[in-house]
């Protein structure tokens, strides 16, 4: 274990479990965090759930290749252990999990959770590999701490409703919470890859939440029509020179699929990029207004 005046970090499965097995044998609950680390305060959102939910709060801090295409951004994905613990530290967290490659792939796996369809559409269209690695890593890390609840931002949306299928699937017993996506005041939602917009692009990224935003207004003013939804969204993404969408779309917000006529609790998604960002946001919606 690396000490620390913040907060203890834990780079070994055993040392992890043997952290919390105490904690499990005297009846306290044990919530799980899972983060690729340079944390900001969406994460500490997450970390101040799980403290006010669980007896202990362990982030899992671990860049994981397996989710990473070729040509992504695995090898420049930012990285910042000490400001993590520190800030692990200030949300209430008790304990950082972060594991060398090594120790999380001992040998190069040849299992993978794979969470059939939903992996396919919507980020899986241009990321076809991601929503496997992320199964796989997620299905290891409940297996190494055993958490009771583990909390995902809704920012990820589709991640959120993969993670809950598979655990529901694999009968896994953890508790899967889904909590808010933390915006800045202009409407970007927070997330690490905000720091590769360039200070031209960072005013121009707010185009995904416009762009959510449109097509709310288009379902609370009555329309039925997916496509009607989905082309007021792509216009506003269209009308900034700086964006170039990967999609829009109007989903149920539980199965993902896409409605022919809208109804019931939607979800909102959009994939833009700036430059060498490309984010991802998400709104839910009501397709049955008063
Ligand atoms: O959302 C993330 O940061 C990652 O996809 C996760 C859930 C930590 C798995 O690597």
């Amino acid at each position: 274990m690396t000490g620390g005046t913040d907060i203890a970090v834990v780079e070994r499965a055993a040392e992890l479990w043997q952290h919390v097995e105490g904690v499990r044998r005297a009846g306290g609950s044990v919530g799980l965090v899972p983060t690729m680390g340079y944390l900001h305060e969406g994460h500490q959102s997450l970390v101040a759930c799980s403290a006010a939910d669980n007896d202990v709060t362990v982030v899992s801090i671990f860049v994981n290749p397996l989710q990473f295409a070729e040509g992504e951004d695995y090898g420049t994905y930012p990285r910042d252990l000490d400001r993590d613990r520190e800030l692990c530290a200030a949300a209430g967290a008790d304990l950082v999990f972060a594991p060398s490659t090594e120790e999380m792939y001992p040998q190069a796996p040849i299992t993978s959770v794979v969470v059939q369809g939903l992996n396919s559409i919507l980020e899986g269209r241009y990321r076809p590999t991601h929503f496997d690695g992320v199964t796989t890593v997620v299905a290891k890390l409940f297996s190494m701490l055993g958490p009771g609840r583990a909390y995902f931002g809704e920012k990820d949306y589709q991640q959120l409703a993969i993670v809950r299928r598979m655990t529901a699937d694999l009968s896994l017993p953890v508790e899967v919470v889904g909590c808010p996506t933390l915006r800045a005041p202009d409407g970007l939602a927070l997330s690490s890859r905000n720091v590769y917009l360039t200070p031209e692009e960072r005013p121009a990224a707010t185009v995904l939440w416009r762009s959510l935003q449109a097509g709310r207004d288009v379902v609370t003013a009555g329309s039925r029509d997916p496509d009607e939804v989905e082309a007021a969204m792509a216009a506003v993404v269209a009308a900034e020179p700086l964006a170039t969408a990967d999609y829009t779309a109007v989903v149920d917000a539980t199965t993902l699929a896409r409605p022919e006529v809208l109804a019931g609790e939607l979800r909102l998604l959009v994939a833009a990029r700036l430059g060498r960002a490309r984010l991802i946001d998400n709104l839910g919606v009501d397709g049955d207004p008063a």
